[in-house]
This record gives structure tokens, sequence and C-alpha cells, in this order.
């Protein structure tokens, strides 16, 4: 009897549930909103089936439902774009507003905000662009990354005058973690927090989202800020140089098709770690969920496994019917 006997330990779900290893939690969870200006909006996203545009009003009703959510993610949409995404920082903005009507109606649930140009920018990229030209296989265009880090600085500081818990910045600048630090602290806001997009892939499968904020590039691509995913090491160097310029959380995105980034950066650092379940990973499994497949027992296999990687907290736009099912369960 040279075979060891595994299947003892599978024999019921009793036995099952009491050496699982890993447990999704509701309040793992990060909901992202995307948020419009008007009143009474709950306008579907196309690309993502499921997902919706919320005016403030409206946020705070859907608010009211989603049990078991303990933080959110706010992205803007903005119709007026301009080549320096001024609006971005504006106190008035829907964002900033969403910030404060949210905290004033739920005290306790953690408001985290994208800080970004590229729903901002006429140009659709996350910082601003500042020249063109170059030719052959040069970029036609320059992103302006020091002049960027003093508008992401600036969004930051709006968000956290408003009462954001955690500033996100997402543009992949080098040195947006200490700018945005350098202006919170400067400006008292040491208790405002850093989730820092560290390790954030040139993705195709931010597609349905760029969809969803109107941001896809006009021109280029996003390849000269965003880590190339034929790389690794270079992508726990990012999330080395985010913890030094003072971020408080890191996160890797995309999650799925990046576990082993999401693994080593849990091996190797000792700060939270945040994997973005992203917008196509989401339409993956919409499209895939009909008849004898479940949406629920895929959404919540693949959100268990990002957490078996490595991740401690997880955004998911499945946030919500996550609460429902695990509260159930
Ligand atoms: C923007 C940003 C992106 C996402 C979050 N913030 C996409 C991009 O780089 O174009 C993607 C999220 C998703 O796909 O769900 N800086």
């Amino acid at each position: 009897m040279a075979f060891a006997r595994l299947r003892r330990l599978r024999k019921n779900s009793a036995v099952r549930d009491w050496i699982s290893q890993t447990e999704l939690r509701a309040s793992d969870i990060i909901l992202p909103y995307f948020i419009v200006e008007g009143k009474r909006t709950k306008r579907p996203i196309k690309s993502m089936p499921g997902v919706y545009h919320f005016s403030i009003d409206k946020l705070l009703e859907d608010l009211s439902e989603a049990a078991g959510i303990e933080s959110i993610l706010l992205f803007g949409i903005s119709d007026k774009k301009d080549a320096l995404g001024s609006l971005s920082y504006d106190k008035d903005g829907v964002v900033q507003k969403a910030i404060k009507a949210v905290k004033k109606k739920f005290a306790d649930l953690i408001v985290i905000t994208d800080v970004c140009l590229c729903g901002y920018t006429s140009g659709g990229h996350c910082g601003i662009v500042k020249a063109q030209g170059g030719e052959r296989r040069a970029q036609n265009y320059i992103i302006d990354n020091d002049r960027t880090l003093r508008v992401l600085a600036k969004i930051a500081l709006s968000h956290a005058e408003q009462g954001a818990d955690f500033v996100a910045p997402s543009a992949m600048m080098d040195g947006q973690v200490g700018a945005i630090r350098e202006a919170l602290d400067e400006n008292g806001f040491e208790d405002a927090g850093i989730l820092a997009y560290s390790a954030k892939y040139a993705s195709n499968f931010y597609g349905p989202f760029r969809e969803a904020l109107d941001s896809a590039p006009r021109f280029g691509d996003r390849k000269t800020y965003q880590v190339d995913y034929r790389n690794s090491d270079e992508a726990l160097r990012e999330i080395e140089e985010d913890i030094r310029e003072g971020a408080d959380i890191v996160m890797v995105k995309p999650a799925l098709a990046y576990l082993d980034i999401i693994c080593r950066a849990k091996e190797r650092f000792n700060v939270p770690i945040a994997a973005y379940n992203v917008s196509g990973e989401y339409s993956m499994i919409k499209k895939m969920s009909s008849g004898g497949i479940s949406e629920r027992e895929l959404a919540i296999e693949v959100l268990t496994s990002i957490k078996r990687a490595g991740a401690d907290l997880i955004i998911s736009y499945f946030g919500k019917e996550i609460g429902k099912w695990l509260q159930k369960a």
C-alpha cells in the first residue's frame, strides 16, 4: 500500500471546510463605482453587464444595499476634457462631491479614489502629453512625467480635502507616490493613505473599462508607462519603489493573468497586497456563465484563487453579489 489516501481529507463538506486554507470574505472586496453628474441616473454600461454609471444620489441608494462591503473605489466620468486634465482636481468635481456625500452618510465606509488623468485629458492618456515627433519605432509623442506629478498631487489633495481615506494613483508615472505623499503631508493630511497601483501592466483586459470611462488613448498606447507583460522583475521593482516612496498598500493589476506577481509580491514585501480583477476578467466570467455554468461559482473560484495567491484585498465588480452570496452561504 505505497500510496497516500489524500481523499480522506475530502470525504465530505464538513471535513473540506474544516481544513480549508483560504476564505473569501465580503470585507476583502473593494467595490468600484463610476460616478457621473446629474440626478436619478443609474445607466447600464454596455461593455460591462451589471455595472452602471451612477449619479451621487443613486450611488448613496446603491450603497445602502451593498451588504458586507466595507470599502469602495470611486472613478469620475467627465465629458469636459482638456489637454491638461484640469477638471480632475476641481473641488466641485463629481468625485470630490461624491466623497463628501458618501462620508456624510456612511462614516465607516472606507473611501478610496482613483487618481489619474486618463478620464480628464482630451488625449485619453494618464499623463500630460508634451510633444509630438519622433520616428520609426520611437514613440511619436512624449508624456511629461514630472509635470504630470504636480497634477496628480493636486488631484490627490482635492480628494483628501473631501475626506477620502485612501487615494489610489494609477497613472504609472515615476515618482507619483512620493509626490502625492509629500503634498498630503505638507497640507495636514498625513492620515490619508495611499493605495498604489504599483505593478500595473499594459493589459488588453482593460478594454471594457475604457469604454465605461471613455478613457481609451486617442493615439498611441500606454506601453511607455505601464509594465510590459513579458516582465516580472520590473513589477517587483515598481512595488519596491512605491513602498519606499510611502505607499501603505500596493496593488497588482490585472489579477487573474498575474497571479505569479501577486504571489512573489506577497512573499517578498510586508505591506498589504491588493489585486484588481479588472473589467476584461469580469466580462469573461459574465460571457461564460449561462445555462449550466454558474456565475456565482465561477466568480467565487476566481476571487478565492486571487486571495490564495496572496492578495489581501481584491477590487472586483462582483462585489455586491459576493456580499449577498457569502451572506447566504
Ligand atoms: C486608469 C485605469 C484603468 C483601469 C483602472 N484605472 C485602465 C487603463 O489603464 O486604461 C482599469 C480597470 C479595469 O479594467 O477594470 N488609469
